[in-house]
């Protein structure tokens, strides 16, 4: 009599060491980055929309910095909300030395050298009416007058001390403009992680809220972002970055574009990183909230999905709680 079933792919799964023997997966804290908001306050604010999640002085975001660090999180990204006098239509604060920004990035590798800082490149945080760039007189956003901008924008980062700068526009050619520039601005070494098929998407709201620019926001951002329907596009996006000098990409939202990240890896092999973004946290402490399932185990196997998927890391706000449970 032939053996029935005849394979038994339940075997392994029957105890937790054959699992553990088993896992095709590995994730650990050194593959998350901790996106962390920055207030010009002398206190923690909270912020609405992301329950958990807290904008913090350059005083406390240094202390963010050592918890990254004392938990195995090798990088943290760092996002301004620039006091309302001085968003302007042209954003200029963004290249301003003395920046909230490249104040925080100062603080953080002076105290905390060892960290990974990786810093937006984007107007939006900086602009009154809360576009990624500088817009006609349609509220067009212009490409190439915004894509000299990010380069001084990132300059000036590098400057302060940012590991690697990380361009979130999505205007054509900035990359190559930005490689340029930290060349000639002697930062060599500075790396460019490409917010390459970034989507315009209905998850980043609570982002919004938290950097100031929701409410301003006039219109969308859909004549830069991507349309979710496309997936060649962002091959082509990708391919565009790394031909310009990109050491690394990024695809953002994260869960529903697990798709996108597949292929990027497959085609390119390279680096790709995701950015669980703010509104894929909110909907997992919602669901927590609301009883509908367990949030550290909603983390942890949304976070394995990245990695399955062939992200080297994860952009994620759950980070420091991931790094816990992970054992750090
Ligand atoms: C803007 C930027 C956004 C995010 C990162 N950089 C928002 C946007 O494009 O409107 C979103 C991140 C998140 O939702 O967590 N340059």
């Amino acid at each position: 009599m032939s053996a029935y079933p005849a394979l038994r792919l339940r075997r392994p799964r029957i105890a937790a060491w054959s699992r553990a023997l088993h896992a095709e997966t590995l994730l650990t804290p050194a593959d998350l980055i901790w996106p962390l908001f920055v207030t010009a306050g002398d206190a923690e604010e909270r912020i609405g929309s992301l329950p958990g999640v807290l904008r913090w002085s350059i005083t406390q975001i240094v202390e963010r910095a050592r918890e990254a660090r004392s938990l195995g999180i090798p990088a943290i990204a760092l996002f301004p909300n620039t006091p309302e006098h001085l968003r302007t239509d042209d954003g200029a604060e963004a290249f301003n030395p003395g920046n909230l920004m490249c104040s925080a990035i100062r603080a953080i590798k002076d105290a905390v050298p060892e960290i990974g800082v990786l810093t937006d490149v984007a107007l939006d945080p900086y602009t009154s009416h809360g576009h990624d760039g500088l817009t006609d007189d349609t509220g067009y956003v212009l490409n190439d007058a915004t894509a000299e901008v990010l380069a001084r924008q990132a300059v000036a980062q590098a400057d302060a001390g940012a590991d690697i700068v990380a361009p979130s526009d999505m205007m054509d050619g900035r990359v190559g403009l930005i490689r340029m520039a930290l060349e000639q601005g002697g930062h060599p070494n500075v790396q460019i992680m490409a917010y390459a098929a970034k989507y315009a998407s209905g998850f980043y709201g609570p982002f919004r809220d938290a950097v100031g620019s929701r409410g301003r926001l006039k219109g969308d951002k859909k004549t830069y972002q991507m349309d979710p329907a496309n997936a060649e596009e962002a091959l082509r996006e990708v391919a565009a970055d790394l031909d310009e000098g990109a050491d690394s990409v990024m695809v953002k939202p994260g869960l529903p574009y697990l798709d996108i990240v597949r292929r990027v890896k497959e085609r390119f092999e390279v680096p790709v990183f995701a950015y669980q973004v703010s509104g894929e946290y909110a909907m997992i402490e919602a669901a927590a909230a609301a009883g509908a399932g367990d949030r550290d185990t909603l983390v942890l196997e949304t976070l394995m999905a990245f990695k399955r998927a062939g992200c080297s890391g994860v952009l994620s706000y759950h980070a420091p709680l991931a790094a816990r449970l992970l054992g750090a």
